[in-house]
């Protein structure tokens, strides 16, 4: 941390979160390593990413602060709801990351074709992707939807994109809302576990 705050030149960041669940072993030191960063002001909040309702009894067990934020993998074919419900319930901001997945051109970059990738992508290249529809009812972009319904459901989005215009584009998302027809058609398009990790979605590691 003290490394990255002087490559930043900064003296404490706005948010610091753990990756991923992934050091069994680990996770409590990490977690408890993250609350006396705060301690120290050097992480105005902290959090979490990929944690499960598991992981996150884990820190409730032993007595812990929960944490401020958790960065997971949200879009209509992803949409966790029961992790979500339990997030609201305990005051953990979820925070949506990989929003574009049902886009049809969602990272076309080789190294991230699997079954289920495939089979998504082939989903949404079809000419009746209701993303498609629902972008030409509201006149606006796949992308502007899918980053709509999030700020919608109440989660914040991080969309990348080296592309001036596309970062324009998802920028403007304010100008328009989904009607509740459209935010229950969308409700029923979840099919489970995310797709952005190529090892499977990191909210099952042990
Ligand atoms: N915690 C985690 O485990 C985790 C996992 C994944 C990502 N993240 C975070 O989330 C950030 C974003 O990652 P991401 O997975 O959401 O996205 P991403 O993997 O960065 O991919 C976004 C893709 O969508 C394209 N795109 C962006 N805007 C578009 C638009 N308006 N129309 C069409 N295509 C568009 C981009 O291509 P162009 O660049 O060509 O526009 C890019 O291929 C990352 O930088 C990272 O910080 C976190």
């Amino acid at each position: 941390m003290n490394e990255s705050l002087k490559r930043l030149g900064l003296d404490y960041v706005d948010l610091y979160l753990i990756h991923a669940p992934f050091e069994r072993e680990q996770r409590l030191a990490q977690w408890r390593g993250l609350i006396e960063l705060k301690k120290q002001k050097k992480a105005r909040a902290i959090g979490v990413s990929n944690f499960s309702i598991a992981h996150l009894e884990e820190l409730k067990a032993a007595g812990l602060a929960v944490p401020q934020a958790n960065q997971i993998e949200l879009h209509p074919w992803s949409q966790k709801p029961e992790l979500v419900r339990y997030l609201a319930d305990n005051g953990i901001a979820p925070i949506a990351y990989s929003s574009l997945v049902p886009l049809s051109t969602w990272r076309i970059a080789k190294g991230h074709d699997s079954a289920k990738t495939n089979e998504m992508r082939a989903a949404g290249e079809q000419a009746d992707s209701p993303f498609k529809a629902i972008a030409a009812k509201y006149g606006k972009s796949e992308a502007q939807v899918l980053l709509r319904w999030a700020i919608q459901k109440g989660y914040p989005v991080l969309p990348k994109s080296t592309n001036p215009a596309r970062i324009r584009q998802n920028a403007d998302v304010f100008s328009f809302a989904i009607d509740d027809k459209d935010m229950t058609a969308i409700e029923k398009m979840d099919r489970g576990d995310g797709v952005a990790w190529a090892a499977g979605d990191p909210t099952h590691a042990l």
